[in-house]
């Protein structure tokens, strides 16, 4: 592994957990830590014994947002260059294999954002979510307008884009942005555990759910329908559908080949 000044990155069995660890700034992205985040997310992804990935942060902060003070005197002409956190800020949202992320404390502007990047957010309690770069006399960068709209819909997107509020997890979770509410002491365990579950799947089967639910949010129903049709056919191509099936006629547990 590269060596990180930005991230922890560990290997859990069958789970990469990655932490943002810039503890004296709530864990700001900056230009460098999106660098390795990409970097990270290369290796995992070559690597075939990886079925999943964890992003976390600390108990107080998940990440509270860019990093103000890389960004605030940058030129416009930087900013169309991508010179700053906007030239890896993607990868997450383009990563094959699954993502969670483990939020708790403050997840805000482009931390928002890249929870919002990866496949569901498992929050603890403590979470704090809110897109507050109105406040800085800006709009959000990496799809704070779009995603979250996408998954709250437009009068609560507009309430935090327009407001800058931040909304705390029971709203977070009855708004649908987070997929499960624990305790704050609870929140990684659960997250590596459902990590866990979803390694032990198949991955080329992990990586076509993936891409179908994805595709629900930017496809129409009916291309959605015929394109997921087609991709349940093609499983019976894969060992792994074989395997699947067997072991539940058999009454045991099924060994996935990622074939
Ligand atoms: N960038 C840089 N540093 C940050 C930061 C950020 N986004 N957020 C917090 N920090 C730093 C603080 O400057 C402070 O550093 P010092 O100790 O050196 O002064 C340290 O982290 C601790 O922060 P606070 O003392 O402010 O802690 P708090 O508990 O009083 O407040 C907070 C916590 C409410 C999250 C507050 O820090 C805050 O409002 N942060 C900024 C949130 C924000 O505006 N995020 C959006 C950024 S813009 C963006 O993300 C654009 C985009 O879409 C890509």
């Amino acid at each position: 592994m590269t060596e990180l000044n930005c991230l922890i990155v560990e290997k859990r069995d069958a789970v990469a957990l990655i932490t943002l660890s810039r503890p004296d700034a709530l864990n700001a992205l900056n230009s460098e830590l999106f660098r390795e985040l990409a970097i990270t997310l290369d290796q995992v992804e070559a690597d075939e014994s990886i079925g999943a990935i964890v992003i976390t942060g600390s108990d107080r902060a998940f990440a509270a947002g860019a990093d103000i003070g890389e960004m605030k005197d940058m030129s416009y002409s930087q900013m169309l260059d991508d010179a700053g956190l906007t030239r890896h800020s993607d990868r997450v949202a383009l990563c094959k294999k699954p993502v969670i992320a483990a939020v708790a404390g403050y997840a805000l502007g482009g931390g928002c954002e890249l929870a919002m990047m990866c496949d569901f957010i498992i929050a603890a309690d403590n979470a704090r979510f809110g897109q507050p770069e109105i406040k800085l006399g800006v709009v959000p960068g990496i799809g704070g307008t779009q995603r979250l709209t996408h998954l709250i819909g437009k009068s609560k997107a507009m309430d935090l884009c327009l407001t800058g509020r931040m909304m705390d997890v029971d709203e977070a979770e009855r708004a649908g942005l987070v997929a499960r509410v624990v305790p704050l002491d609870e929140y990684l365990d659960v997250a590596l555990q459902a990590a866990a579950e979803i390694a032990a799947y198949s991955q080329p089967v992990t990586r076509n759910m993936k891409y179908l639910v994805n595709s629900a949010l930017e496809t129409p129903l009916e291309q959605g329908l015929a394109i997921e049709r087609q991709m349940f056919k093609a499983n019976f191509a894969l060992d792994d559908q074989k395997e699947g099936m067997a072991a539940f006629v058999e009454k045991r547990s099924p060994e996935f080949k990622n074939r």
